[in-house]
């Protein structure tokens, strides 16, 4: 497990960029953290790491946003997603193995997750500009 303290958002967008070099392109980034944790701008700039041009939302009405990058990209957001046939509507199960998906609010799919998945949680630091990074499931040194 690796932990970091991002101190700003460009620092998450930072951290994003950092486990996008270690990715080969059918990864399940699972994101926890709650409300404004920085999950959008994390995943901002794991895109930005994979030569996204677009700009990356948080996707809470459209439940997944599709990006094309270096790889196929599928952001959900499970904020909504409470029973199975919520999760199988977003399309969740088609699009593993098929690109890289990162979820935000990983907690209301915690049962779906694959084994695999790259675990990243997200809590307050020291104060509001704080965030710690907890990573597992990804080599990053
Ligand atoms: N170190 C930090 N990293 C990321 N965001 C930070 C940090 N410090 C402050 N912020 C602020 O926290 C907010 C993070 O917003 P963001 O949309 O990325 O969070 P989120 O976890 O996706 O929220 P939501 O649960 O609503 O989807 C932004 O307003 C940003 O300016
Ligand atoms: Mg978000």
């Amino acid at each position: 497990m690796y932990r970091m303290i991002s101190k700003s958002t460009d620092d998450t967008e930072k951290i994003g960029e950092q486990i996008a070099n270690k990715l080969c392109g059918n990864e399940v980034i699972a994101l926890f953290g709650g409300l404004g944790m920085g999950k959008t701008a994390f995943t901002r700039g794991l895109c930005r790491g994979l030569d996204v041009n677009d700009g990356v939302s948080s996707p809470t009405f459209a439940l997944v946003n599709e990006y094309h990058g270096k790889y196929n990209i599928y952001h959900f957001d499970m904020y909504r997603v409470t029973t199975w046939d919520d999760l199988y509507s977003t399309g969740f199960f088609d699009y593993i193995d098929n690109g890289i998906l990162v979820i935000e609010w990983s907690e209301n799919i915690e049962g779906a997750l694959p084994e695999n998945a790259i675990r990243i949680n997200i809590s307050k630091g020291n104060n509001d500009d704080e965030r710690i990074f907890e990573i597992e499931g990804v080599d990053i040194q």
